[in-house]
């Protein structure tokens, strides 16, 4: 496969050191430049996008980023959830900060993984999360099985998360989105070859890189329209020329979802 980077704990690690280098900065504001985005883009918050989640550890330690689809339901990537109990994660909205203490912080209590999840180049890569207490925030709307359409290539997609903003470069502390093209399927599948799946995944970048979600921000939304439409999953590195980023096709799995929601 193409060098998949499934870095979670590393992008843990990262997240910590990110919080450690804001409180750093504190003392030292003008000493370091300002971070880059996810890779490209701009800060911003979960006010602006409410329907964003960090999905932690049990200590509050970011790992991967969810979206919010009623107040107990929060879509996820599958490969976010491998190795996770209902135990060690939690699900924290309204936090636009890595090293803030805000927002709500629930447990989880139930994780359901696509039951043919193996690996993200595999595709299946979808999990939905039923929190113990609701969220008092605005939920995103989902694509329908139908709405095929909203990936017609060139559609503009936003991308949001908390990763890194290189390739094995640290965490953001603060929620950054970008804007990046959706990549036809046949474009796609020349980056990719056999590890892009057409039917459970769809690509989005420049061809030129520069602008891609990275490490840690697997799980988070990419919305089209303002609607969900795909969630973060693999590339090979971040943001780089001739490669994108490859979303889960939630089309293909909105059904699936819808009867997780209404479980
Ligand atoms: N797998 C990564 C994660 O766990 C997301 C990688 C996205 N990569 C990319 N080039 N778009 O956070």
């Amino acid at each position: 496969m193409f060098g998949f980077n499934r870095a979670k704990k590393a992008a843990a690690v990262a997240a910590a050191t990110a919080a450690a280098a804001a409180t750093a900065l504190l003392t030292a504001p003008s000493a370091v430049a300002a971070p880059q985005p996810i890779v490209g883009g701009s800060t911003t918050t979960t006010t602006a996008y409410p329907f964003v989640m960090q999905i932690t550890d049990a200590s509050q330690n970011q790992f991967c980023g969810g979206t919010l689809v009623s107040p107990t339901k929060v879509v996820t990537a599958a490969h976010c959830m491998v190795g996770e109990t209902t135990s060690s994660v939690r699900v924290v909205g309204g936090r636009t900060y890595l090293n803030g203490t805000n927002g709500t912080v629930s447990r989880v209590s139930k994780i359901w993984i696509h039951p043919s999840y193996t690996d993200a180049t595999n595709g299946d890569d979808v999990a939905v999360l039923t929190l113990s207490t609701s969220m008092p925030y605005t939920t995103a709307k989902y694509v329908t099985s139908s709405q095929t359409s909203v990936y017609a290539a060139g559609a503009t997609a936003r991308i949001l998360g908390w990763g890194t903003t290189s390739a094995g470069g640290s965490s953001s502390n603060q929620l950054r989105t970008a804007t990046v093209p959706t990549v036809s399927d046949s474009s796609c599948g020349s980056s990719y070859g056999s590890d892009f799946v057409q039917s459970d995944m769809v690509c989005a970048g420049y061809t030129s890189g520069g602008v891609d979600t990275c490490q840690g921000d697997s799980g988070g939304p990419l919305l089209i329209g303002g609607v969900l439409a795909g969630i973060t999953s693999w590339g090979e590195g971040c943001a780089q020329a001739g490669y994108p980023g490859v979303y889960t096709r939630l089309t293909t799995f909105s059904n699936l979802v819808t009867t997780q929601v209404n479980s």
